[in-house]
């Protein structure tokens, strides 16, 4: 595996294959190590259990961790563009970041949200793809414009963990807030859902949609699973849910434009989930975030403390997720070394230069 973008790049063996893995992780199993291999974490955005969950991960992957913050007093501004005249505030252009730091690690992960000012510019996800370009490494996303797939991947383990049948009804649940959030979540629990095959509903206002090319990539995988998808502005769509997982996300019709975004959601503060929407869901209903979340203006402090609640074993999931993840990857980058050292000695063989080179 070389680094993750998007979840849904993953054939679905080999996310169900990552997925077991964290659940042994879970259990107690041991992971291996790397020794003398070091892993990039850069955040341009702010985190926490990103943040703690790739730092213990790779401490019990043995490996070496370089961790950067961007913005203030962190590292150099960024220049994104290509052929940019570099004469206002940025520093250093990207494509010098991320091939130095790719000489310094073996694997880099980034964080980048979206500006939320230029639709265009977020769709092009130009902080992680312009280090998918040119560090010459893996690159995991810890969350783009885009995807979060690592927080995906944990969702999805945590429905096993569960036990939630493949089948079951999943409920992706717009939900109140003061700003315009941006879209990588709910793209990637989408996608996630339907990948696993489920019955997902996508409760939204209306003017709430996600983008075209999300939903288009929804329902390629639902295509390849099995899954079903439904869109809708009814709030009673729960019934029967064995999942209601909510988030806020911005209007794509108001991207950039705050004083149209709060025109729209003006009586929309309703779209909290409660304890009554839980119980219209059903008896097994589970609540998941995938945190932060604002208390009472998201979800109410009952559905929080209440039965209904997994967000805290969601997030624990993340560490034992992402460890799966980078030791799959850190395995496939030792087993390219080894092949490639093999060929070297192949050919310094069939050539006689092995011969002179060895003592
Ligand atoms: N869910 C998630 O990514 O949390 P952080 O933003 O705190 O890392």
């Amino acid at each position: 595996m070389n680094g993750l973008y998007h979840l849904g790049e993953l054939p679905t063996q080999a996310v169900e294959r990552l997925v077991q893995r964290a659940l042994d992780f879970r259990r107690g199993v041991t992971p291996v190590k790397f020794p003398g291999r070091g892993l990039g974490l850069f955040f341009l955005s702010p985190s926490l259990r990103t943040q703690a969950s790739f730092q213990r991960a790779a401490a019990k992957l043995g490996l070496d961790l370089v961790q950067l913050q961007g913005g203030g007093n962190g590292v150099w501004q960024l220049e994104l563009t290509d052929g940019a005249v570099m004469n206002g505030g940025s520093v250093e252009h990207v494509r010098e970041a991320a091939a130095v730091l790719g000489r310094f690690v073996d694997v880099l992960a980034i964080r980048a949200f979206s500006g939320g000012q230029d639709l265009a510019l977020d769709l092009s996800d130009p902080i992680v793809n312009g280090f998918r370009r040119f560090a010459g490494v893996p690159i995991v996303n810890m969350e783009s414009a885009l995807w979060h797939p690592c927080q995906a991947l944990a969702d999805w383990a945590t429905l096993d963990m569960l036990g939630v049948p493949k089948r079951a009804k999943f409920v992706l649940t717009w939900a109140n807030h003061p700003k315009p959030l941006p879209h990588a979540v709910p793209n990637s629990t989408l996608a996630m859902a339907l990948q696993r095959g489920m019955d997902v509903v996508l409760a939204r206002p209306k003017g709430y949609d996600l983008h075209e090319r999300a939903m288009a990539e929804a329902q390629r995988l639902a295509h390849e699973s099995g899954g079903r998808l439904t869109v809708t502005d009814d709030r009673d769509a729960v019934e029967g849910a064995a999942v209601v997982y909510a988030k806020s996300w911005g209007s794509l019709a108001a991207w950039g434009d705050l004083a149209r975004e709060q025109h729209l959601r003006a009586g929309l503060a309703h779209w909290c989930v409660d304890g009554d929407l839980m119980r219209r869901a059903g008896p097994n209903a589970r609540f998941m975030h995938c945190l932060p979340v604002r208390r009472n203006v998201v979800v109410k402090d009952e559905v929080l403390d209440g039965p209904w609640s997994v967000v805290i074993d969601q997030a624990e999931n993340r560490l034992h997720a992402q460890t799966a993840l980078l030791e799959r990857i850190f395995l496939d980058l030792e087993a390219q070394s080894k092949a490639k050292k093999s060929s070297l000695e192949l050919s310094m063989k069939s050539s006689g230069e092995l011969e002179e080179v060895r003592p």
